[in-house]
């Protein structure tokens, strides 16, 4: 009997709904694959600032450090979108969370399913067998860097790309460790050409190159890249970028495998590792059980494979999830013309029941 503690924070919007079913996969595993499994709740995001006025409170902070591995839904809420009145945002719980817990590497596996190429707006043939990892940096960059905000008359505002050598070098050695593990094609992707951040990338990388000679590295700008991840996603083996970049590039990539509702991530770092959907939380579908749970799903298989190095149990969840997804027990986001969309708890149940 393996005994693991796990830290659930569900968040705000879909992120309950969705954190459910993932609950309910995971439990299925522990009773298939002989785990004892202690979860604890804590709160999170514009929940959080409703109970105890923080995004990311101390006591949730506590949870997250004792616990093996952190399950994460999603944060955002409308009311602090577009009000210039609210002193904090949900989104800085994120931030804070992120930074605290030494989140620096976030691993974004973008694939296809069989069952679902027909669903995404590109061609067949484009898509067919893309496979390709994206490495985001996660705590630094404009997300980050200080100074940040707006002049005393309010008519300017700034940010600050930051990112020090160290930072580079250890996002890129997971690229590289990556790339060597995988088909050793790594893509470093930057704006060389404009910012000094990205040529300090560049440079940190290239300096990298020959502890690892059997991968072959890229370097792209990201508009490029953006391109190319729709043009040619077979291109790809793992991508390793800088904060935003990978915040968007990533998104984009969401529209090869057919929804944002279908891919995980994890976030690793200096302790506990954090597993979460790549997409938001949907507030339009709040409370109307709609939403799409496999990215959360998946989410819990990578918690398995990364926190707990059990292949077979992320096999496990990822083989019910390619079974909902085949016997179209799916939600209204890739449900096929014709067939009548599954709730979300539906396609959880489902899941779990065919662990
Ligand atoms: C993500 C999200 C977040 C980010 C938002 C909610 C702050 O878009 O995890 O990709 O930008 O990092
Ligand atoms: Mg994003």
């Amino acid at each position: 009997m393996k005994e693991i503690k796990i830290a659930v924070l569900a968040g705000d919007g879909i992120g309950p709904e969705i954190m459910a079913q993932a609950v309910k996969a995971v439990d299925k595993v522990a009773a298939k694959f002989d785990y004892k499994i202690t979860y604890t709740h804590a709160v999170v995001g514009a929940a959080a600032i409703d109970a105890v006025g923080d995004p990311y409170p101390e006591a949730t902070h506590q949870t997250c450090r004792e616990a093996d591995a952190v399950l994460f839904g999603a944060i955002g809420d409308p009311r602090f979108d577009n009000n210039p009145e609210a002193k904090v945002r949900p989104e800085q719980g994120l931030l804070a969370m992120r930074k605290k817990l030494g989140l620096f590497a976030n691993l974004r596996p973008v694939n296809t399913f069989p069952s679902l190429l027909h669903r995404s707006p590109l061609r067949h043939d484009l898509i067919e067998g893309a496979d390709f990892i994206c490495i985001r940096e996660l705590t630094g960059g404009l997300y980050f860097g200080r100074p940040q905000g707006r002049s005393e008359d309010g008519q300017t505002a700034y940010d600050t790309c930051v990112y020090t050598r160290a930072e580079i070098e250890r996002i890129c050695r997971l690229g590289f460790e990556y790339a060597a593990k995988r088909r050793r094609h790594l893509t470093v992707v930057d704006k060389a050409n404009v910012l000094a951040t990205s040529r300090l990338w560049r440079e940190t990388a290239k300096a990298m190159e020959k502890d690892y000679p059997e991968v072959e590295v890229d370097y792209m700008f990201v508009d490029n890249a953006a391109m190319k991840i729709i043009q040619q996603p077979r291109h790809f083996d793992v991508i390793v970028t800088e904060n935003m970049f990978g915040d968007i590039l990533t998104d984009e990539a969401s529209v090869i495998t057919g929804s944002l509702g279908l891919l995980p991530s994890a976030s690793i770092g200096e302790g506990t590792s954090l597993f979460e959907p790549i997409h938001g939380s949907y507030p339009q579908a709040a409370g109307k059980n709609i939403a799409n749970p496999i990215a959360t799903i998946l989410s819990a298989a990578m918690m398995f494979e990364y926190a707990f190095s059990d292949m077979e149990a992320g096999a496990a969840i990822r083989r019910a999830v390619d079974l909902s997804i085949e016997k179209n027990i799916v939600t209204e986001d890739i449900a096929p013309a014709g067939v009548k969309p599954s709730t979300t708890s539906e396609v959880g149940d489902f899941i779990a029941a065919n662990i």
